[in-house]
């Protein structure tokens, strides 16, 4: 397996499958690798803990960084290289990168979009920026992040002139025996408190099957119960995130912080 930092290394592994990532490689992320290399093309991980997406006041510095292992891993899992570029290279001095105009999906369904006002413009930045780079075939991304596949898939819809027959694949959420998404920030989960993040589960669980009143208000009063930060906990489109409507498909989507940890996850609902 070949360990890349320089765009002109990147050129052989062109037209493969791309599976961009932050790092801090857990089994979530290595189903993404594993699908990738499933589907017969070479496969390219990116990791770049990308400064455009957190806030000021967010967690950058504190964002876990294990190269080392993150390479072992991605080569187990059949990875043909790894893109490990410098901020400069992403972001090279001088240069404007270009960045899209958000779809709707990020800006209109006061999830994420709310929450963290500043985070799909450098998720959308730094994703085309790699996509440029890399020119790949074909694309994963992980349901636990369900906003940002499906802004992901419209942007990719929306410029299918600047990226060709780039098709986006969605991969289903790696959760631990106990049901929490694997998350690279549970690490900073305090022991005594972590039974307290399986609300969210439980939450989801109890979604399902209920109108939409009755199942926003059953997540939020679980995961109030539990002594969860509740940012939103919402039955939605599954696809634009507006206001759901029986006979499409709905998703209940929850974001909480617990320890100062801001987890999010979301299913399906009926
Ligand atoms: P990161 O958080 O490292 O996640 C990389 C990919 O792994 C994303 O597509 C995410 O949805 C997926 N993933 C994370 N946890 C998962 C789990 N438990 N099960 C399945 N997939 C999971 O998401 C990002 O990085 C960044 O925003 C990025 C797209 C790389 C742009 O910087």
């Amino acid at each position: 397996m070949q360990v890349i930092s320089s765009i002109t290394e990147l050129q052989p592994f062109t037209g493969g499958a791309f599976v961009p990532t932050m790092g801090a490689l857990h089994a979530g992320h290595r189903l993404l690798i594993r699908e990738a290399s499933a589907s017969g093309l070479p496969v390219l991980v990116s990791v770049f803990v990308n400064p455009a997406q957190f806030a000021p006041h967010e967690d950058l510095d504190s964002y876990p960084r294990t190269l080392e292992q993150d390479l072992a891993a991605a080569s187990e899992d059949g990875a043909a290289a790894v893109f490990v570029p410098s901020a400069e290279t992403i972001y090279p001095d001088g240069q404007s990168v270009w960045s899209p105009p958000l779809p709707a999906v990020a800006t209109e369904p006061r999830l994420e979009d709310a929450y963290r006002p500043h985070f799909f413009g450098g998720v959308c930045g730094v994703v085309a920026r790699l996509f440029d780079l890399t020119r790949p075939a074909v694309s994963f991304f992980g349901e636990k992040d369900w906003q940002q596949l499906k802004v992901i898939e419209a942007m990719v819809s929306a410029h299918s002139e600047r990226w060709g027959e780039l098709r986006i694949v969605g991969v289903s959420t790696v959760r631990e025996p106990d049901g929490l998404a694997l998350s690279s920030r549970n690490v900073h989960l305090l022991d005594k408190d972590r039974h307290r993040a399986l609300a969210i589960q439980r939450a989801l669980r109890a979604a399902d099957g209920l109108s939409q009143a009755a199942a926003e208000s059953a997540m939020t009063q679980i995961l109030l119960d539990s002594d969860l930060v509740v940012d939103y906990a919402v039955v939605r489109n599954a696809d634009t995130l507006g206001q759901p409507c029986d006979d499409l498909p709905k998703r209940a989507l929850i974001a909480a912080t617990l320890d100062g940890v801001r987890l999010i996850d979301n299913a399906p609902v009926g």
